[in-house]
């Protein structure tokens, strides 16, 4: 069994993607292919966006952003500390200071009321700016964006959504992908919305945003390439992965569905032995993981690879407790809940083809173990 199965969707679309890759081949345009103009109008229009920026990764989705707003030294960003080291990483790349926020124990994503005492502290010492917000939408699920973007709102931030696991996901009728002033995504291999390598996407309503987020993304070219304007980096989708992107875009609504199918039949079958994940009202994930908590997660742990099953432990040190951030501030309020969860979380196969008999087994053994 595997923790995220590829082979099975690959097997599904195999004929398709040879095709694309065969054409790609044949035109031989490598860099900036038509398919990549393609696959950005196709993705604005799935999210409802007016604009989609490809770029070579998720990390670049975050960072590109930052640069076209010029966030730099001196100012702060606030971030959540449960995440993936790469929504901190790139204000610290930007030369800003990646201000930690707890996150809420339920949703995994930013706490408000410590995303409001991080500001105000931030506010109080006067040594940084405080400059925006990079909300994640851990697992899947959106972040809380109504209370995000009042606070932004009230403190003049800007916001970034990091998508990176969410392609697929929604709040309400907006897509993850379509909140905050922009927002970044990864089409790393194992995301909901995965190519065969590096690849990622900003998405953004604002013409201006989207002109300079390209610039940046392109050596901060103007009129033309060999015109610089500012400083940027290289950062594009190569059209080998595009052209993949446009396949598996394609039949992502419905394994959109398959996932949630996943999610519940796990929910209904092991809600009452262990915590399962809490979905707010009017949300969908996307389940990028699928996280349960139990107090006896190692016991657990143990018994599924005792069966062939993989698990992992997402993740297994806050941000803030990393030697790398340590020097940065975060919240007067403390960061309890990314301190604690990693002893008791555990992520489980999750993937559109995980097959019933599969699921099966993977309940009756976490069932077993928790007795
Ligand atoms: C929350 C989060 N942000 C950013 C990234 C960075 O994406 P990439 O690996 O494509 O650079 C990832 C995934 O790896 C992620 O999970």
């Amino acid at each position: 069994m595997q923790f995220i199965d590829l082979g099975k969707q690959r097997e599904r679309i195999q004929e398709k993607l040879e095709k694309r890759l065969a054409k790609v081949l044949a035109e031989g345009r490598y860099i900036l292919g038509p398919e990549v103009a393609e696959f950005e109008q196709k993705i604005a229009d799935y999210l409802g966006v007016k604009h989609a920026v490809a770029c070579a990764n998720g990390t670049d989705a975050l960072l590109i952003p930052l640069m076209a707003k010029g966030i730099g030294p001196g100012d702060a960003v606030f971030v959540p500390s449960f995440t993936f080291a790469a929504t901190a990483e790139v204000v610290a790349l930007a030369g800003a200071s990646p201000v930690f926020v707890d996150i809420d124990p339920d949703t995994y994503n930013i706490d408000i009321r410590s995303l409001e005492a991080a500001i105000a502290a931030i506010r109080d010492e006067g040594e940084l700016t405080p400059k925006a917000i990079i909300p994640v939408d851990l697992f899947g699920l959106a972040a809380d964006y109504a209370g995000i973007g009042k606070i932004a709102a009230r403190e003049g931030l800007f916001v970034i959504e990091d998508a990176a696991q969410a392609t697929g996901g929604a709040q309400g009728n907006t897509m993850c992908g379509a909140f905050g002033d922009v927002a970044g995504t990864s089409f790393y291999p194992a995301k909901p919305l995965g190519c065969y390598g590096d690849g990622g996407a900003m998405f953004t309503n604002d013409a201006d945003l989207a002109e300079t987020l390209r610039s940046v993304a392109f050596h901060g070219k103007g009129r033309s390439q060999y015109d610089n304007v500012r400083i940027g980096v290289n950062s594009r989708l190569d059209t080998l992965q595009a052209a993949i992107l446009l396949e598996k875009l394609a039949i992502l609504p419905e394994e959109m569905e398959l996932r949630q199918k996943v999610a519940a039949r796990y929910s209904d079958a092991l809600g009452d032995a262990v915590k399962v994940p809490v979905i707010p009202a009017g949300n969908r994930s996307a389940w990028a993981q699928y996280a349960i908590e139990t107090p006896v997660r190692d016991r657990v742990r143990a018994a599924l690879k005792e069966e062939g099953i993989p698990s992992v432990v997402y993740y297994e040190k806050p941000l803030h407790l990393q030697e790398a951030y340590a020097v940065y501030p975060r919240t007067p309020a403390g960061l309890p809940v990314s301190e604690t969860l990693p002893d008791r979380i555990l992520c489980l196969p999750m993937h559109p083809y995980l097959t019933e008999a599969d699921q099966d087994r993977i309940v009756a053994t976490i069932r077993g173990a928790v007795k």
